[in-house]
């Protein structure tokens, strides 16, 4: 087994063991406590029984699928050693290959946090992963993007993706904007789109 992955199953076996305890390790940063606090418990209750998909896993996100009581979870990541923090439906793949193991329209909402501008980086990968997340969107369904407004990290920002442009403006679980500034130190912006309903 990779070191990496080694590494990261034992951290992931020591934290759940300290959930089960219920002493919850994570951050405690004004941009984490408003996705934990207010948007993904909002995004749980906009989603219900549908299937959401949370892209890029970490340490500190192992337990984001617990949000979602009623849904079904998928997780993906490129990064194989990462996959201990994934839920138990987890993909190890790129996000521009979405749509090789996601059906067109089957997913109700995706949270794409931190992937942005954080190894998905080049501005055809980037139009390539939003296109197949539009593509994987059913009509109406949400995207839920967190993105860094400062260098190196914005160095395509959501604006210059072609691909978003297929989604409409929309307000964020739990606020009444489209888009807000999560923590000032960084510029970690949260910002809501979603997929046309379909014409009848
Ligand atoms: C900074 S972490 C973000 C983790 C988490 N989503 C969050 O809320 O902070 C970035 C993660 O995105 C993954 N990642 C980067 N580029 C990716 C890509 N093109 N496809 C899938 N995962 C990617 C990395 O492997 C890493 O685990």
């Amino acid at each position: 087994m990779p070191a990496r992955l080694k590494t990261y199953r034992a951290v992931a076996n020591l934290l759940g063991a300290l959930d089960a305890l219920g002493w919850r390790v994570g951050y405690r940063y004004g941009d984490r406590q408003l996705l934990e606090g207010v948007i993904l418990p909002s995004l749980a209750a906009d989603v219900g029984a549908g299937h959401v998909l949370l892209v890029g896993c970490a340490w500190y996100t192992r337990d984001y699928p617990e949000f979602f009581t009623r849904a079904r979870v998928s997780t993906l990541d490129v990064d194989p050693a990462k996959s201990p923090f994934g839920s138990r439906r987890h993909v190890v793949a790129d996000m521009t290959a979405l749509e090789r193991h996601f059906a067109p329209a089957s997913l109700d909402a995706v949270v794409c946090n931190g992937v942005l501008g954080w190894g998905l980086d080049s501005p055809g990968d980037i139009d390539t992963a939003f296109a197949s997340t539009v593509a994987c969107l059913r009509p109406g369904g949400q995207l839920l993007l967190g993105w860094n407004d400062i260098p190196p990290y914005n160095a395509v920002p959501p604006d210059a993706v072609t691909a978003l442009e297929a989604l409409h403006p929309d307000t964020i679980p739990g606020l009444d904007q489209h888009s807000v500034i999560a923590l000032e130190r960084n510029q970690h912006c949260y910002q809501a789109f979603r997929k046309p309903e379909a014409r009848s």
